[in-house]
């Protein structure tokens, strides 16, 4: 079905999200009507622009980062809807004017005082929009009509920030009214984990520390830090990458089955899950910071001589770690989660090692050279599931070597043309909050890295950098296994 009408305010309109990745899915959304006839767009930022220059502007955007081609019919009758306020986040008269235009697109677009406020600015202006609307009255529900609000990442720097602003959140909004985004959960394939194990009878019984050895989750990116050194070098590769999107592929990975699908029963388990992470210990948390090297054949300098990073920048831009799940079904069970920049490929995998077979029928296969079965979920790219077992090589004698079974979505599916933010934009327009993290998710998460960041402020870095771009990160993390008589898999 459709979603409701509304109009979407997006704070820093003008800024990247906006044009790479909201306006694509809109676009998307569009193309198979899942908008209402009746919605609209306002863009807030502090860029002084006509309206018919932001129409102009989302116009060569949409041409250059659209995922599908652009069918100008569509995109007049979209752009049509497309209104600009130029204003200062801080200031309350940018809200009196943003009230008066939204009566104004109230009555041209029928979109019935139906608000989704999504806060796509930097997070150091969060807490003013979101006290500003509230003081303007915009967050109040009445009369039957809804006001949601995005609040994009980063979510706090740190515990303490993170319940600040949760604090000032709930002070306008209840938390039914509030969309925390973290976007690795529109990915279709994240989706896909709780379908996998919660739509088929042949893995949940298996999914736990009688069968299991061992998890690791990898998100490797071969990007450095681009032009962001100003924002990264506060943030560092804990914040930006562990804290959200890997315990959010935890959560999903280990969580226990929710008693539905509603938004609350899902948000439920994962905190459960959260709060079942025992203290993470310094020795278990290895960060890193890329130097330069050569990355597919080309060089590329080191995170230090990045623009805009300190020359002795101490920020990390990979981390590693352990850790344990300290319930029933996970006791005992090492999880090893790793992500950093200018790694040596782009992939995102969760690779769930099963334990040996207690004792071998085939003596001329040594158990400890047999090859575990292994199960790989692959999110990206070359989205699908992998799973490699043994048997038997043809021959005289018996012999086993390891064979696989590989899914891959495109071959049933087709290549996705989704940017991961349809989903989640449609959610909120039908008020479904299952893929959004609430207040305590957020903090448990936070408080389970908080310890690390705050030893770290301590403890001088190892010698960075420490690893080589182009490399899977520093000595230090396969240690981190190799302790435990593991290593990383590499990804294919
Ligand atoms: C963002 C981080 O949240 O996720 C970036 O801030 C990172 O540093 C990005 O590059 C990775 O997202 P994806 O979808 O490309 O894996």
């Amino acid at each position: 079905r459709a979603a409701d009408p509304c109009v979407l305010v997006i704070f820093g309109a003008a800024g990247d999200l906006t044009k790479r990745l909201l306006m694509p899915a809109i676009y998307n959304l569009a193309q198979v009507k899942l908008l209402a006839q009746n919605f609209a767009i306002i863009g807030v930022a502090h860029t002084q622009l006509g309206q018919d220059d932001f129409r102009s502007k989302l116009r060569q955007e949409i041409h250059e980062f659209a995922t599908v081609s652009v069918d100008d019919g569509l995109w007049r009758t979209l752009e049509q809807r497309l209104y600009y306020l130029a204003g200062e986040f801080q200031d309350a008269k940018t809200y009196q004017k943003l009230q008066q235009l939204l009566v104004q697109v109230d009555q041209d677009c029928g979109t019935g005082g139906n608000y989704l406020f999504y806060l796509a600015t930097g997070a150091n202006f969060f807490c003013d929009i979101a006290t500003q609307l509230g003081a303007a009255k915009l967050t109040q529900e009445d009369n039957g009509h809804w006001r949601r609000v995005i609040v994009e990442k980063p979510f706090g720097h740190d515990l303490d920030s993170a319940r600040a602003l949760n604090k000032t959140l709930g002070s306008v909004l209840t938390e039914r009214q509030i969309y925390r985004i973290d976007h690795y959960l529109g990915k279709e394939t994240v989706q896909n984990i709780l379908v996998f194990r919660f739509g088929n009878g042949l893995f949940e019984p298996i999914w736990n520390r009688n069968n299991i050895d061992c998890v690791q989750i990898t998100v490797a990116e071969t990007v450095g830090v681009e032009s962001r050194g100003n924002f990264y070098e506060k943030t560092g590769a804990v914040r930006d990458m562990v804290q959200n999107h890997l315990f959010q592929l935890l959560a999903m990975m280990a969580m226990e089955p929710p008693t539905s699908f509603e938004a609350d029963a899902v948000r439920d388990e994962k905190s459960k899950l959260l709060r079942s992470i025992q203290p993470l210990d310094a020795q278990s948390v290895i960060r890193g910071q890329y130097g330069e090297g050569n990355l597919n054949n080309t060089q590329v300098v080191a995170y230090r001589c990045e623009p805009r990073v300190a020359q002795d920048s101490t920020t990390e831009t990979f981390a590693a770690l352990k850790l344990t799940i300290d319930n029933w079904r996970w006791a005992d069970v090492p999880f090893y989660l790793r992500t950093g920049k200018r790694l040596p490929k782009r992939v995102t995998e969760i690779a769930i090692q099963f334990k040996q077979v207690p004792s071998l029928l085939f003596h001329q296969t040594p158990l400890e050279q047999l090859t575990p079965n292994l199960l790989v979920i692959r999110i990206q790219p070359n989205e699908g599931i992998w799973l490699q077992f043994g048997a038997k090589i043809p021959g005289p004698t018996i012999r086993m070597g390891a064979v696989e079974m590989d899914f891959c979505y495109a071959d049933y599916f087709g290549s996705t043309t989704s940017t991961g933010y349809e989903t989640l934009l449609y959610d909120c327009m039908i008020g479904d909050a299952t893929l959004f993290q609430r207040a305590d998710n957020v903090e448990l998460g936070w408080q389970v890295v908080n310890p690390i960041l705050e030893h770290w402020q301590t403890v001088p870095p190892p010698n960075f950098p420490n690893y080589t771009a182009g490399m899977w990160g520093p000595q230090a993390a396969d240690d981190l296994l190799s302790r435990d008589g593991r290593q990383w898999r590499t990804p294919d």
